[in-house]
């Protein structure tokens, strides 16, 4: 491992450096990990055909790097602390010893069962450690994960294993959030109804339940194991641009867009952005609140903890059960160092009796994060105030499913901080702010669209399957730069302030949402001819769906049943967590002469903010919007 940056003057040098001379810069960070065979170029661009290739020809299994080089020095130090949903179920501790024989007997099972190097496997798991032994087992044979997050519906579980053709899923049978019992195992048999591309199901037994299992295709995970005698499995010869991983990410338009992360830029980003943003040190305990379904999770729960030889801690459970006091029990118990979270968590914990707050012991903390959306003022402050005590920097760390690694943030106690501001770029990272004429915005302050100049050794390389909606999407907006989809405010001492989306896609309590999908969802309804959905700022979820909805005239439904009715159809398309707060119905929707709907003009309304909704008098149907906002629903 390459040293950490320890000085705000050093995180100045080595930003000069990582922009004048990015090989040298990377080339030195990677020296610090283990490669059977060394890279033959450190970094590729070509720009026509937007291809990214980092450290090619070098060889290397990610596990080697996350597990085989701590065993020596520390094989007994603990990798995961596991903390079950229930709290009178024990915690389990995990060596890197243990996790090392687990994850090598488990790629036997893979193995086993007929999965190869390049095989897609699909993982549809609660947050129990045996999410993180198959995820390690996949990438130890060299095998695609593609993880889905386990909130997702039977219907977008099986639109992602078909969009990469997965071989194999592996599930568990049920898994208790808070007090809801949640049937993995159904929603898997749903989905494979639609997708035959699948031939094996592994199911995990995370309760007691009788588990119906179908003859031929299903097989429990520990009658497997059973079979395995061998507990080492030689790790896969690894080229730095194999696919390493698939994480599916929404898209403003369509069908959601398969990332495709490679192995060596990866490593060498997440476990770089890792110890340098946290500041980890020997000893300490790290935790990481978000789902390994989501990028959060891969890069800052296992593959960057862990490949910086972490203690890293996952949680099963919610922030609300048994009450909202059950992350700083957590804290207290397990002597947690540095606590990442979203703003949403904030927001929400913050709405309830500071007592249960103070009833913990919180001293054991060092570091604060915050990742997934802008945190406002008021968080920030609870945050800082009741969590840190005011002694714990705060590293609010700007990324995406699409960079792989965190981007924009300050570094504890290294560098400065700015309340509401992600503050610098790290070290590799080329921030452009770009005006509407798509011309870079040079001076500061000011406010623009975030794009980046160069690519950076954890960028996706691909959209699965493909590569030109890749193209399209981060690469055409401005000429040679990656768009981020995001504004952005810089002030005058280069502190990035991230606005928000400039696209349709909506971040709900942290989650990247597209609108189109949504919008399909509610047309499948025989009711509706016509719908657009906007978000609107909320005070917990930071954002909420609005949906403005257009009926067919003989519609005998109820409007709230229809409501109900529409909201059933998005649980079942995309899941719960993308239910609308708000349906209006109206009898038209503001369009301009070309038949296009003007998003903005009803995102205003939603938001309550109508004193200057720029000229209508374009529109093809004006006179709705007068109607829209006397019946909109605030
Ligand atoms: C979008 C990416 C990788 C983080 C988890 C979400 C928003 C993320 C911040 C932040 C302001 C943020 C952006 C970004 N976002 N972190 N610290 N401050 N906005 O990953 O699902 O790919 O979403 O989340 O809008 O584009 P994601």
């Amino acid at each position: 491992m390459v040293d950490k940056i320890h000085s705000y003057k050093k995180y100045k040098e080595d930003y000069i450096e990582s922009v004048e001379n990015p090989e040298k810069f990377w080339g030195d960070i990677a020296e610090g990990f283990s490669w059977r065979k060394k890279w033959n170029t450190v970094f590729k661009h070509d720009k026509e055909n937007a291809e990214v290739k980092w450290f090619e020809g070098g060889k290397l299994n990610i596990t080697e790097n996350c597990l085989d080089r701590h065993l020596e020095k520390n094989g007994n130090k603990t990798a995961i602390i596991w903390e079950p949903n229930n709290p009178d179920e024990e915690s389990r501790y995990i060596t890197y010893r243990q996790l090392y024989v687990k994850v090598s007997r488990f790629a036997n099972v893979l193995k086993n069962n007929g999965i190869k190097k390049g095989d897609r496997v699909c993982l549809y798991m609660p947050m129990i450690p045996e999410l993180t032994i198959a995820m390690l087992a996949c990438a130890r044979i060299g095998a695609v994960h593609s993880i889905v997050f386990a909130g997702f519906s039977s219907s977008a579980l099986s639109s992602r294993i078909n969009d990469s053709e997965c071989k194999l899923l592996i599930t568990a049978n049920e898994v208790y959030r808070g007090t809801k019992p949640i049937n993995l195992k159904a929603v898997c048999d749903e989905a494979l109804e639609d997708s035959p591309s699948v031939e094996k199901v592994i199911v995990y037994r995370r309760t007691v339940e009788p588990t119906e299992m179908k003859e031929g295709r299903d097989v429990f995970w520990f009658d497997e194991l059973q079979k395995i005698e061998n507990f080492e499995c030689d790790a896969e010869e690894m080229d730095a641009e194999d696919m390493l991983f698939i994480l599916y990410t929404s898209g403003s338009t369509g069908k959601p867009k398969g990332m495709v992360h490679t192995t060596g830029g990866y490593m060498v980003g997440s476990t770089y952005t890792f110890q340098n943003v946290f500041q980890y040190e020997e000893d300490d305990v790290y935790w990481c609140t978000a789902d390994i379904g989501w990028i959060t999770g891969h890069s800052y729960i296992i593959y960057g903890p862990l490949a910086a030889g972490a203690t890293t801690v996952m949680f099963e459970g919610v922030p609300s059960y048994p009450d909202y006091g059950r992350f700083w029990e957590i804290v207290e118990k397990l002597k947690v160092t540095h606590f990442y979270t979203a703003p949403t968590a904030i927001r929400a914990l913050a709405k309830h009796p500071i007592s249960l707050v103070e009833k913990y012991d919180l001293s054991s903390l060092k570091v604060l994060g915050s990742v997934g959306e802008p945190i406002n003022e008021d968080a920030w402050h609870w945050y800082n105030d009741n969590i840190g005590k005011g002694t714990c920097p705060i590293v609010d760390t700007w990324w995406q499913t699409e960079t792989g690694a965190i981007m924009i943030s300050a570094m504890a106690g290294i560098t400065p901080l700015r309340p509401t501001f992600a503050t610098m770029p790290l070290p590799g990272v080329q921030p452009a702010l770009m005006d509407e004429n798509g011309k870079e915005i040079l001076d500061s302050p000011a406010e623009g669209r975030l794009a980046m100049k160069a690519p950076w050794p954890s960028v996706a390389r691909t959209i699965y399957g493909d590569h030109q909606r890749y193209k399209d999407t981060y690469f055409s907006a401005y000429e040679g730069m990656y768009f981020t989809g995001d504004g952005a405010y810089r002030d005058a001492m280069g502190n990035y302030r991230i606005t928000g989306r400039v696209d349709d896609v909506v971040i709900v309590s942290g989650h990247n949402l597209g609108t189109a999908p949504i919008e399909n969802a509610i047309d499948e309804h025989l009711d509706v001819v016509e719908c657009a959905v906007v978000g609107f700022p909320h005070d917990v979820k930071g954002n909420a769906l609005y949906a403005y909805v257009t009926k067919i005239d003989e519609s005998v439904t109820s409007e709230d049943d229809l409501r109900k009715e529409i909201n059933d159809l998005i649980r079942g398309s995309i899941g719960a967590i993308a239910k609308l707060d708000k349906i209006q119905f109206v009898s038209g929707l503001p369009k301009t002469r070309s038949g296009k709907i003007m998003r903005r003009i009803l995102r205003k309304i939603a938001s309550n903010d109508t004193s200057n909704l720029g000229d209508t008098s374009t529109l093809l149907n004006p006179e709705v919007v007068t109607e829209i906002m006397d019946n909109v629903i605030l």
